[in-house]
């Protein structure tokens, strides 16, 4: 299998709650490393173009509003076949729907606030690695 990159953030409930090394822990327990991680205060026009694909959506203001509410940790997860693993260990967008022990499932508040961001192809993974990171900040 190949090893990838993907692009993870901890969105602003979770830092709230101080859930970042919990959540780091779960990456790591299950075989994704963390090669690259800052913290950050988004600005909204930061987090209104990381969130561009929404841009028609009813929710895109709020969405924004929320990611720059507070801080975020922004992450480049490392690992076999990594989009599709975050993703798992993610769960389901809609915590309702989430699949026990998936980080949604036991920590997400909403929709909203679902603790988690991941790239959900290997192509947008590059994108918005690119987005946050340069090349001399990941290291593998
Ligand atoms: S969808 O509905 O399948 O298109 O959702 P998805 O593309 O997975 O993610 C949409 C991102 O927007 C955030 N968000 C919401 N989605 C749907 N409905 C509402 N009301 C909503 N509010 C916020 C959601 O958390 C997803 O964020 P990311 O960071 O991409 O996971």
């Amino acid at each position: 299998m190949a090893i990838e990159r993907t692009l993870s953030i901890l969105k602003p409930d979770a830092t709230r709650r101080n859930l970042t090394g919990k959540i780091n822990a779960k990456f790591e327990e299950q075989g994704l490393r963390i090669v690259a991680q800052k913290r950050l205060q988004l600005s909204e026009a930061q987090a209104g173009a990381f969130y561009a694909v929404h841009k028609e959506r009813p929710f895109y203001k709020d969405l924004v509003s929320f990611m720059t509410s507070g801080p975020v940790v922004v992450q480049v997860l490392e690992g076999e076949n990594a989009v599709a693993k975050n993703r798992e260990i993610m769960g389901a967008t809609n915590p309702a729907n989430a699949a026990e022990g998936t980080i949604r499932k036991e920590f997400a508040e909403s929709i909203e606030a679902n603790s988690v961001h991941g790239s959900d192809s290997a192509e947008n993974a590059a994108t918005e690695i690119a987005f946050f990171f340069s090349g001399t900040e990941i290291v593998g």
